[in-house]
């Protein structure tokens, strides 16, 4: 198939960064963060790689949650944080999906609806994050009130760190505190809901939060949102490749690209790559963001255009029409091309369009 922009998925690191997470988190259950369409990788691919390794999945939309069902009937899946009227709380039991409640109302709602089937339901407390969750009055109540009710299969306490990643560790501690204090408070010996905080930094910075249930996301696909970790210990799942479509000389002087942002200090030579913001590179890259092309660094050079980008290829005098440029993944990390473009490997992987072929 002739095809000039793609990405490849590469379903053994996939499977090496999970074994990684259960390395790292041995006693914890690991809900893996499908989200998003498996953060662009292609949630069915990535569920279907990992339904034997991982103990439940998380999306964050209920249209996810329903193609993610039909294609794992079993499997636990929580619809995380999102607006729940009783309609949809009666779908998203008979769907046996988990639900996350992150306010009162909800919990209020919930315990007044009936079901046609139990639901397990993940309370979430603001813990410091402020954007979804209880604060811990709240959260009491929505205990208890849901305790009391007989539809309710089970009851799991989560919370969500701000800023686990840093190394300065003092909000994850006060976080992981508040959640635990109250978690307890709520428990006792006969009882105890199981407990969820830790995304991909924490599993690697903070064992101490691993508890009952992990939630890696951005680690399964291969970045280390820590920069801890030993190289190996992930890889990168998807690498993002075009097709060279030409080459061409300029003069010194000579602009590339719109506003010919870039302009040859001297005699050089221009890769003009298939991939444009359209794809889903972006647009805001600066002049010098790597590009490997046959496997060689070569700095972008000029305005990433909606179908192309044009790479300086001065020192790399073979590069021809048909060449492979690589775009992040294998030997040039997702993470290294959002610290140019002032973003995140998360946003980069999302943001791949669905024009751009997956080939798995
Ligand atoms: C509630 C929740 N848990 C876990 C994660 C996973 O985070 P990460 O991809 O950093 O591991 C996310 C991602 O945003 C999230 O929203």
């Amino acid at each position: 198939m002739h095809r000039t922009t793609w990405v490849e998925l590469n379903s053994t690191a996939l499977r090496h960064n999970a074994a990684t997470v259960r390395r790292l988190a041995p006693k914890a259950a690991i809900l893996a963060m499908v989200k998003a369409n498996g953060y662009g990788h292609g949630a069915d691919w990535v569920a279907d790689q990992l339904q034997n390794r991982v103990d439940g999945f998380a999306v964050a939309r209920y249209s996810e949650a329903l193609t993610l069902r039909a294609a794992q009937a079993d499997k636990r899946i929580l619809l995380l944080g999102t607006e729940l009227d009783s309609a949809l709380l009666q779908d998203c039991a008979a769907q046996k999906l988990d639900i996350v409640i992150h306010d009162l109302n909800t919990a209020k709602l919930l315990a007044k609806t009936k079901l046609p089937k139990p639901i397990t339901v993940w309370l979430k407390m603001n813990t410091g994050m402020n954007r979804l969750g209880m604060n811990a009055t709240e959260f009491t109540q929505a205990h208890h009130l849901l305790a009391a009710k007989s539809d309710i299969a089970a009851i799991h306490h989560m919370s969500h760190f701000s800023d686990a990643e840093t190394v300065d560790h003092t909000s994850t501690t006060a976080q992981y505190q508040r959640l635990s204090s109250v978690s307890r408070s709520l428990c006792n010996s006969q009882q105890h809901a199981p407990i969820s905080m830790a995304n991909s930094a924490a599993i690697i910075v903070h064992p101490e939060t691993h508890l009952d249930w992990v939630r890696p996301g951005i680690m399964l696909y291969g970045d280390d949102p820590s920069a801890t970790l030993p190289a190996d210990a992930l890889h990168p799942v998807m690498t993002f490749k075009a097709k060279v479509l030409a080459v061409r000389d300029v003069e010194s002087g000579d602009g590339v690209g719109y506003n010919r942002r870039w302009q040859a200090n001297g005699k050089s030579r221009i890769a003009t790559v298939a991939a444009g913001y359209a794809d889903g590179y972006p647009r805001q890259a600066p002049d010098g963001t790597p590009v490997l092309i046959n496997g060689q660094r070569a700095p972008l050079a000029g305005r990433v255009s909606m179908d192309l980008l044009t790479v300086d290829v001065s020192h790399l005098p073979s590069v021809k029409p048909g060449d492979i440029a690589t775009l992040w993944g294998e030997n040039l990390p997702a993470a290294e091309v959002g610290q140019h473009c002032n973003t995140i490997s998360y946003e980069l992987f999302t943001r791949i369009t669905q024009r751009v072929e997956r080939v798995y």
